[in-house]
């Protein structure tokens, strides 16, 4: 069984949706950097083992990111999945886990890496928005995409109502795309190559929502 720790900062309402989706791997313990993470309540609650690492703690980077790894490692973990987790990890940490490592953005990737996603596609006038789940590589927001939620954006939308239903999509794709993993219908191979179903991933699989 894949054994999964994720990493937060914040309210954890992915985290929540993972614990409710009763994957067939197992989510063994929670790291967030911030130690008043609602997120860290919500494992205690489902009496997942928790750790709370303040990067402010460290001296840089490396540091804060090596007390990471070892606590991944105390956990034997296969999974690392970044769940609002607002810290960017060095390439020396992300290298050590490339393959083994996923997070959720919310935009449709390649477009609108970084911050302030939603407000970027109210700027722009796009009339489709989402999330994406995608591998992380030393390359922020850069790494093969699994799988995407699409949805319309209304003309009333505002960046609140924009967040609140992203959020509702994240909450259908990433459960479904660490079941993946976790049942090996989606593999990634040491060459980088990512398999679905036994088939090249040429592109996401993607989840509408209308
Ligand atoms: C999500 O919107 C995710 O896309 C982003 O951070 C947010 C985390 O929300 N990476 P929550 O803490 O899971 O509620």
């Amino acid at each position: 069984m894949i054994k999964i720790a994720v990493l937060v900062s914040g309210s954890g309402s992915n985290l929540q949706a993972l614990i409710d989706a009763n994957l067939s791997g197992k989510i063994v313990g929670v790291i967030s950097n911030k130690p008043e993470a609602y997120a860290l309540e919500r494992a205690k609650k489902s009496n997942i083992q928790t750790a709370i690492i303040e990067h402010k703690q460290y001296p840089n980077r490396e540091a804060f990111d090596d007390v990471m790894h070892q606590q991944l490692l105390a956990w034997d973990v296969d999974l690392v999945v970044l769940a609002g987790f607002m810290r960017i990890l060095s390439e020396g940490f992300v290298q050590k886990w490339q393959g083994k490592m996923v997070n959720i953005h919310p935009s449709l990737l390649p477009h609108y890496k970084g911050m302030h996603t939603h407000q970027r596609v109210l700027n722009t006038g796009d009339i489709l928005h989402g999330c994406t789940v995608h591998y992380v590589t030393a390359e922020l927001d850069a790494g093969q995409a699994l799988t995407q939620g699409i949805m319309q954006v209304n003309l009333h939308d505002t960046v609140p109502t924009l967040a609140e239903r992203i959020h509702r999509l994240e909450h259908v794709i990433y459960p479904q795309a660490i079941e993946w993993i976790c049942n090996g219908t989606i593999q990634h191979h040491e060459n980088g190559q990512v398999l679905y179903k036994g088939q090249q991933l040429e592109k996401p699989i993607q989840f509408c929502q209308f």
